[in-house]
């Protein structure tokens, strides 16, 4: 995704993910544990890192990413192709771009939002990125959110001459353009979740990484309707108020 920061920096996140072969075993074997359900998506799903680990567990998967990561070309498990191309022919396994994850009515049993968060440079996107998650899981739905919280790599790198602090994090400027690194320590994580709708169920910390399940509540539906603009250059995304909402506000 492309975030557009001041008038002139674009930061884009794109390479930011990892192949299945830099994967966490600690995130596999808690996955590969889960117990088998229905649906799920994996927002941010990247190079499918995880996409076999999850797919083993749930009968339809959705992969939401990018427009730009969905028909880039790259290498996928060692094959030239884009992620579209990829899952082309599955029956149970999609890629959707956010845009379309919002606009179909499907609600999922399980999500994962795994090393998305700490990427994004904006607080806003973040929020309405969690909130879309929690309207598009059925009530008692499930949602694993993996965020990095320390890094001893970005203590150092943050003292380049070409970065600077921005956020929760700091902006790097480089040939590919600029990059955003960020970390979100588990109570921030924690306070965006629980703002966002859900109730938090554990927090594990592993290797600088917090993962956090988290639930949405039986009744009470949060945000439905979400305006969405993804652009050449930047991605924004914000809740709408319900109709009952608005006519109860006047
Ligand atoms: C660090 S990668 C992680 C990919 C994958 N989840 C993994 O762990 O390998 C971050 C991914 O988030 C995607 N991303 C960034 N902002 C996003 C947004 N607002 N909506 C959906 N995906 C986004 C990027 O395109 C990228 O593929």
């Amino acid at each position: 995704m492309w975030y557009k920061i001041g008038k002139d920096i674009i930061v884009r996140n794109e390479n930011a993910a990892k192949p299945e072969t830099q994967s966490s075993a600690y995130l596999k074997k808690l996955i590969s544990r889960l117990e088998p359900i229905h649906s799920s998506f994996d927002f941010g799903c990247g190079k499918l890192r995880y996409e076999r680990a999850i797919a083993k567990t749930t009968g339809e998967l959705a992969l939401v990413d990018s427009e730009v990561q969905l028909s880039r070309g790259q290498m996928i498990r060692g094959r030239s192709t884009t992620i579209r191309d990829y899952v082309g022919k599955s029956n149970h396994v999609h890629a959707l771009t956010v845009g379309q994850f919002a606009s179909h009515d499907r609600r999922y049993d399980r999500g994962f939002c795994i090393n998305v968060l700490s990427v994004i440079p904006s607080a806003s996107v973040r929020l309405g990125i969690v909130q879309l998650m929690r309207a598009k899981l059925k009530p008692n739905g499930t949602c694993l959110f993996v965020t990095l919280y320390r890094n001893s790599d970005f203590t150092r790198m943050q003292n380049l001459p070409n970065c600077q602090p921005y956020g929760n994090g700091f902006l790097m400027d480089s040939l590919r353009g600029h990059s955003f690194y960020g970390l979100i320590p588990p109570d921030d994580l924690a306070g965006l979740v629980k703002r966002a709708g859900f109730s938090v169920e554990s927090i594990v910390l592993d290797e600088g990484s917090a993962y956090l399940w988290a639930r949405t509540p039986d009744g009470r539906p949060g945000p439905i309707n979400f305006e969405i603009r993804e652009t050449a250059e930047n991605f924004q995304i914000r809740s709408q108020p319900s109709v009952s909402n608005r006519s109860s506000a006047r």
